[in-house]
């Protein structure tokens, strides 16, 4: 049994933070969507408690998201956060207003129930988040309050052995208590045994994929990057060389980075297929500028390379793929319909009836990288900042040519291996330099030049959906561009990129 808590999603964008926050203490959690609760069904039997996320709506609107809150509760502890906790006073017969405005950001406990197990080592005085248009007014008869703030009276409330509600949000950072209020619900009340880790995950997935793939031939495509790489180790302790590999150099990787990754992955002792397919890509992207068809054809053609490839492995019967949670939760829409395919080689396993295995499915990022240390992967693997599938055609800006990407690679290697050698690799999210479409003017020694000028781009981000740029110190941004001008011939000058994200993107193309 793998006992979980499931978090029912009704559209919050915090949702994904609750399952973190589970995650975080060791349980092991899924977000599913508000209508999916598998009521008096087998899968029920492994949940030891739910909870109702936020959601955009309000419990009042017309077709505002419902579930059978007393049915859950009559099985498992129930935590409502926000719009969870206001559906679950409404089901009982309390009251629900519209804030007179809407309450958003920080606020303190003024008084908790010292008595009360959801609050047990919270004090009042602690920094929670609201953000609510709607406010529980008045609380169903067996209902009692258990929390307020300034301008929240029934900021939690406490019912019966098996249900809580609070009005703030205790799955995002700027709640100080939050953490300590999810472990007082997972682990106090729901009993979790907080034995989740990367071992255990990767002692289950093993055991599954064995008894899943059974003797059948699987397929992967591996991009150098953490996700399919991680996939492809967990893999190969599973089915052994019964897995292929394979790995496309498109030309436009990093300095010796095909070479590099393929030596990482033989000495993980990988079953893999490196092509080089350079030629193609080189051949089609010629004369192309526009950044949108640059990405079209490379998408196309990996298809092309990576179909030619799989076709040969005649006896195959899955497509394995680094697909993480936050891509599945994307897919999902709330109605538990997938609206994205995150298929990224479209159409082969429709045509080689091939069926899909994504045994990260359920991770978070860190998470993979947690099981890549666990299953004794290189650091400089699981570590890599995130890299374009387009790679260095999307940092020339303007056409692409051989020429230019051997000048971008060596810029690149020169950046990439000034923060390694000066510690500041990992405190980037990602780092890179763009090839700009412009030539200056520049003197070296007693000539005149008129050659490139290149960007630096590194920022810190946490998902890549915003990202400031990285406040590095000077000297190291003086010796890097130094190091450029003098070692890559063709470069003249280096420019640090510092707009954040938005209104800039990460990549320039
Ligand atoms: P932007 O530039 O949108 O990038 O801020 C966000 C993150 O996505 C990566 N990125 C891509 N990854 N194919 C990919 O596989 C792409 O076409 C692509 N474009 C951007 C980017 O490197 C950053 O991590």
């Amino acid at each position: 049994m793998q006992e979980k808590i499931i978090i029912l999603d009704f559209g919050s964008q915090t949702t994904q933070l609750i399952g973190r926050r589970i995650r975080e203490l060791n349980i092991y959690s899924e977000i599913i969507p508000y209508n999916k609760y598998p009521y008096g069904q087998e899968a029920e039997q492994d949940i030891i408690g739910v909870i109702l996320s936020g959601s955009p709506l309000s419990v009042y609107d017309e077709g505002a998201y419902k579930v059978d809150i007393p049915a859950i509760a009559a099985a498992v502890p129930v935590l409502g956060i926000c719009y969870g906790a206001q559906l679950m006073s409404l089901s009982y017969g309390g009251k629900v207003e519209p804030a007179p405005s809407r309450e958003y950001g920080r606020a303190n406990l003024n008084y908790v129930d010292s008595a009360c197990a959801l609050f047990e080592g919270i004090e009042p005085g602690a920094q929670v988040w609201m953000s609510h248009g709607d406010t529980i007014t008045a609380l169903p008869e067996s209902f009692r309050r258990v929390a307020s703030t300034a301008e929240v009276h029934l900021a939690a409330f406490e019912a019966g052995p098996r249900m809580w509600g609070v009005q703030f949000h205790p799955e995002v950072y700027h709640s100080e208590c939050g953490m300590r209020l999810l472990e007082n619900f997972a682990v106090r009340v729901c009993g979790a045994k907080c034995s989740w880790s990367a071992q255990s995950f990767i002692e289950s997935t093993v055991a599954e994929l064995k008894a899943t793939l059974g003797d059948d031939r699987v397929i992967l495509g591996l991009s150098g990057g953490v996700d399919s790489s991680v996939a492809a180790v967990l893999l190969n302790r599973a089915i052994g060389d019964r897995l292929t590999c394979i790995f496309v150099d498109h030309g436009m990787l990093r300095k010796n980075e095909f070479a590099d990754v393929l030596r990482d992955y033989q000495c993980l002792g990988l079953n893999v297929i490196g092509v080089d397919a350079s030629e193609k890509f080189f051949a089609d992207l010629a004369g192309v500028i526009d950044p949108e068809r640059k990405r079209k054809i490379i998408g196309a053609d990996f298809i092309e390379v990576f179909d030619a490839e799989a076709a040969k492995i005649t006896d195959a019967r899955w497509l394995a793929q680094g697909t993480i949670y936050p891509d599945c939760i994307e897919s999902l829409s709330i109605t538990g319909t997938v609206i994205k395919s995150h298929h990224n080689v479209g159409g082969l396993p429709e045509r080689m009836n091939l069926r899909l295995c994504e045994p990260l499915r359920l991770l978070f990022k860190d998470e993979v990288r947690a099981v890549g240390r666990a299953l004794g992967m290189p650091e400089h693997l699981i570590s890599r900042h995130p890299f374009p599938g387009p790679g260095l055609a999307v940092r020339i800006l303007g056409d692409v040519t051989r020429e230019k990407v051997a000048v971008l690679q060596e810029a690149d290697h020169i950046f990439i291996q000034g923060l390694r050698d000066s510690g500041l690799y990992n405190q980037v999210w990602q780092a890179g330099v763009i090839l700009l479409p412009v030539q200056s003017v520049g003197v070296m020694g007693d000539e005149r030049t008129y050659e490139r000028a290149v960007a630096l781009r590194a920022v810190t981000s946490t998902d890549a959906m915003t990202a400031d740029w990285a406040h590095l110190p000077y000297d190291f941004l003086a010796k890097v561009s130094n190091d450029i001008i003098r070692r890559v011939r063709g470069v003249n000058r280096v420019c640090y990129d510092v707009s954040s994200k938005p209104p800039a993107t990460i990549e320039w193309e």
